[in-house]
């Protein structure tokens, strides 16, 4: 675990500017704003403390925070929260393991993790620290790669066996098996959702496959996949098709 911790900082040492890179196309800002929206549409209106759990660079976090200032960043690692310090100079920023969370019990009203679960070894260490940091009507918002489809489950293989840029033991979940692991560490699941599939691929990373930046109308484009993405996590037999799933949940009573 310990060894986990020490290359997933290495790792986002080296990718810390890269998040900056990502972000900063119009295409590929469209996209991450529309899944941060999917994202803070199961934020409950009485929610005041919130925290990021694996923050990264803070573009999610700097979004959460102007809706509710004072929002917490936390992630492993300060490379990659020193860029955060620029884009969110009001949030408070600990770096801390997610698997050993700094906070008292009951410190907030809802937890995001967007894309940070895959990352750890001890998911089930991971989640029952958010239940237990979480208030008793609190909610935890995950976003996490989905694995049900063999296309997708490959074509990760690929990337993480061959890219510098992914490590090889963070793979993603199975729509099923995240559930599970809600229920087993203290969760009612509230809703599992699918998001992201041509848009994820057109928009989500650009730092990966630098040669969408200069596709023609790249942005009419995502505007056009982030409805046919609606449509197609809506449909019962297509939604398998979606790299990411949607995952809330509330404390068992
Ligand atoms: C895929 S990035 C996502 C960053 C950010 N949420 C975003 O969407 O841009 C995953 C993040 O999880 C962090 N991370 C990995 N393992 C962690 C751990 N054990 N505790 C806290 N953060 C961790 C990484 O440093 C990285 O910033």
């Amino acid at each position: 675990m310990a060894d986990n911790a020490q290359a997933q900082i290495e790792l986002h040492k080296a990718l810390a500017p890269r998040y900056a890179y990502r972000y900063s196309f119009e295409f590929s800002r469209l996209f991450q704003d529309d899944w941060h929206g999917e994202l803070l549409s199961h934020l409950p209106p009485r929610s005041k403390r919130v925290l990021d759990l694996g923050c990264g660079t803070g573009f999610f976090l700097a979004e959460l925070d102007q809706k509710r200032p004072g929002a917490v960043g936390l992630d492993i690692s300060h490379a990659m929260l020193r860029v955060s310090e620029q884009y969110v100079p009001g949030a408070r920023l600990v770096t801390a393991d997610a698997e050993k969370l700094p906070f008292r019990d009951r410190s907030f009203d809802a937890i995001f993790c967007k894309g940070s679960l895959h990352h750890t070894r001890d998911h089930i260490a991971f989640l029952e620290n958010c239940r237990r940091a979480l208030d008793k009507d609190g909610v935890l918002i995950m976003s996490e790669p989905c694995n049900d489809n063999f296309m997708i489950r490959w074509a990760r293989y690929l990337l993480y066996r061959f890219s510098p840029h992914f490590d090889l033991g963070d793979q993603g979940f199975t729509k099923s098996g995240l559930i599970e692991l809600y229920e087993r560490a203290g969760f009612e699941v509230t809703h599992a959702g699918r998001y992201g599939v041509f848009a994820y691929v057109l928009a989500g990373f650009p730092d990966h496959l630098g040669i969408l930046r200069w596709v023609p109308g790249n942005v009419a484009l995502v505007r056009f996949f982030l409805k046919l993405d609606r449509w197609i996590c809506s449909l019962r037999f297509l939604r398998i098709l979606s790299f990411q799933v949607v995952m809330v949940g509330k404390p068992k009573a």
